[in-house]
């Protein structure tokens, strides 16, 4: 979707909102806090911000963030399991503020940092900075998507492909996807004040996933760890700007 350059300072304040929110929740992830507790936290600094956690009720899911570890990709529900140590964690958050929506996802690993998985969590946040590098007006998406796909390449690392980044704004889920593959000079062409979520979904091995019986919980299918990071970008008149700058 192609929005009004007014909607850019709409979509920077639940892009704050959302970055404070992140900040804060990535100092509780320690060895011995469980994922309510992490999502309890999360939304209580959600609603303290005036801003509504845009997951909870979501197609029926039932928490504010979504918590997945090491095989799990995506989608984890929140449980009353503690984390231990050494595991690989990503939590995936959005809000709505005013009626704008942001998205975004990042992974942390538990000490002691296993090297194979520091070296998963590295190129997946690389992969999604190539694909931030990629954007700007008159760019058409399949060069962004091909961006990211040649980081995850470069690394012999597993692309997930069943799922996708999103276009972004008054919904959570907007037109158009955007794979974390693809072909350059192919698909939509990049306009000012689009707004999109771009998120690659890394694994250690094939890339495959399976959908567990809960209806949500996406785990590899051959049990290789998984990382994830979002970013919810705006495209501006002379580039890109991140909204949700939670890691550098
Ligand atoms: N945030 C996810 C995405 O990045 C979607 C989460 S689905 C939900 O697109 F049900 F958990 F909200
Ligand atoms: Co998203």
């Amino acid at each position: 979707m192609v929005y009004d350059k007014t909607v850019l300072k709409h979509m920077r304040e639940a892009g704050k909102r959302l970055t404070k929110v992140i900040f804060e929740l990535r100092e509780a992830v320690v060895p011995g806090v469980t994922g309510l507790e992490l999502d309890a936290l999360a939304e209580k600094k959600i609603r303290a911000l005036d801003s509504v956690p845009s997951f909870l009720g979501y197609e029926g899911y039932p928490a504010s963030v979504c918590i997945s570890v090491d095989d799990v990709v995506i989608h984890g529900i929140p449980s009353k399991r503690p984390l231990l140590p050494g595991q690989l964690v990503s939590i995936d958050l959005g809000l709505i503020y005013d009626g704008w929506n942001s998205d975004a996802a990042f992974t942390v690993i538990i000490p002691p940092i296993e090297e194979n998985k520091k070296r998963l969590s590295d190129v997946t946040l690389e992969a999604l900075k190539h694909g931030v590098q990629a954007v700007r007006p008159g760019v058409r998406l399949g060069t962004v998507s091909s961006a990211i796909q040649k980081v995850a390449d470069d690394a012999g690392l597993g692309i997930v492909r069943d799922f996708t980044g999103h276009g972004i704004g008054r919904d959570m889920h907007e037109d158009p996807p955007i794979p974390n593959y693809g072909r350059p000079n192919t698909g939509p062409v990049l306009k000012p004040y689009m707004f999109i979520a771009i998120e690659p979904m890394l694994t250690e091995g094939s890339g495959c996933v399976v959908i567990e019986d809960d209806g949500w919980t996406v785990r590899t299918c051959d049990h290789t760890n998984a990382a994830h990071f979002e970013f919810t970008l705006a495209v501006t008149e002379d580039g890109v700007e991140v909204l949700t700058p939670h890691v550098q």
